[in-house]
């Protein structure tokens, strides 16, 4: 905490010195008096201990309480081919759950072999975040769905068609018409299907078993790259429960070659595209590092295949920092603990 803190002090008063070195002779009273002011402002957060992480990293919260029969309906239509317009492919056909939610490739694949536009996200823990998609064009989990189903490269179908194969199929009918009011609807499909994302939380990582006071759920290495991940800055992004998802920033990097002979890569300019504005170019949702050591490849392009290279790759161009060799081993071995577990399994 105290390299963190030291710097934002560093930066303030830093600040405090441009501005007074720039006041006006004749205005300079009342500047001297806003300098004293926010020296003492400085002095008070130094002194105050301050608090302890604006990161606010912690144990995964407990995933919400929900209606078991329409998670378990969502569940059958979540590997439901049927809600592909040729019948070949599922949710889980590029969400694999026995996979940590996603396909290992590093471009999903849809109907016919054609490629999505991104890596696949992993669905686990989706549920805690305040945006769906690697833009974060979807403000929800049921919002979401829209987009695969009508993907001419994912699902390639419509709700009308959705909705005349499932109602072709009595058992479906009943399902619906015993959960929902008005029975087999797209509003019922996109709640059952959310419903069942929702039961898809990772608890008891050995790292959220650390933060609550478990000292030996995590070895010394990782304990190294937990402080490293702080002091290096990278939870400025990373933040939060997730650490991730709750900020959007500029992905910098040189491109890495290409890892397989013919493989191309376009340039992706993430949120610029939903926008249209230059700042926004090559903007991306800052991913949640749950469960990481499980979903590679990495990146919204998925041309990283190892973390020691991720990290490398996120202090060099993020943080304009070249790791040593036992930081980035710190590092990996950190973001190994954030593994957790789904229907009392390790993921
Ligand atoms: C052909 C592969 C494919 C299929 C089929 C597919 N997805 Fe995805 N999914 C992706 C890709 C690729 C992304 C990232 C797209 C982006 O960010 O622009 C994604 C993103 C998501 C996200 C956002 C997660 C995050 O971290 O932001 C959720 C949730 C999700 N999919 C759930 C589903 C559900 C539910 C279905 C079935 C209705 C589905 N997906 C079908 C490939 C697929
Ligand atoms: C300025 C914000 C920022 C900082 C600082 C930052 N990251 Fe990232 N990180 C991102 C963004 C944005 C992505 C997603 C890039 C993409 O999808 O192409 C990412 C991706 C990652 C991934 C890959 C996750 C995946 O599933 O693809 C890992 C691992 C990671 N960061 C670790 C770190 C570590 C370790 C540090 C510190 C050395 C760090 N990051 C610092 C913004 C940041």
């Amino acid at each position: 905490m105290v390299p963190r803190f030291g710097r934002l002090s560093a930066r303030l008063v830093g600040a405090l010195a441009h501005y007074a070195g720039f006041a006006p002779a004749r205005q300079g009273g009342a500047h001297a008096a806003v300098a004293a002011l926010v020296l003492v402002f400085v002095l008070v957060l130094v002194l105050s201990g301050a608090p302890a992480a604006a990161d606010d990293i912690a144990p995964l919260p407990p995933a919400p309480v929900v209606d078991a029969d329409k998670a378990r309906l969502g569940e059958r239509l979540f590997h439901d081919h049927r809600l592909s317009g040729n019948g070949t492919v599922a949710c889980a056909s590029c969400h694999d759950l026995a996979r940590a939610g996603i396909d290992g490739l590093a471009r999903s694949v849809g109907i016919e072999g054609r490629l999505a536009r991104r890596n696949a996200p992993t669905v686990f823990n989706a549920l805690f975040l305040p945006t769906q998609f690697r833009d974060g064009r979807a403000a929800t989990l049921e919002a979401q769905i829209d987009a695969p189903i009508a993907d001419p490269n994912e699902m390639d179908t419509s709700w009308p068609d959705v909705l005349a194969r499932l109602g072709a199929d009595p058992t479906y009918r009943d399902a619906f018409a015993r959960l929902y009011p008005d029975g087999l609807t797209v509003a019922a499909i996109r709640d059952a299907i959310a419903t069942f994302e929702r039961t898809l939380a990772t608890p008891d990582a050995p790292f959220d078993r650390y933060l609550r006071g478990e000292a030996e759920a995590i070895g010394p290495e990782a304990k190294a790259g937990f402080a490293l991940f702080r002091t290096l800055d990278c939870a400025a992004c990373h933040d939060g429960p997730l650490l991730g998802g709750r900020r959007f920033a500029r992905f910098l990097q040189d491109r890495p070659q290409p890892v397989d002979p013919g493989e191309t890569w376009t340039p992706d300019r993430g949120r610029a595209r939903l926008t249209g504005r230059a700042e926004d170019e090559h903007v991306f949702k800052v991913p949640s590092l749950r469960n990481v050591a499980r979903t590679v490849p990495y990146f919204h392009d998925g041309l990283a295949r190892t973390l020691a290279e991720v990290v490398r790759r996120m202090a060099r161009h993020e943080l304009g920092r070249d790791l040593a060799e036992d930081e980035t081993r710190r590092l990996v071995a950190f973001l190994e603990t954030l593994t957790g577990t789904w229907r009392g399994r390790p993921l």
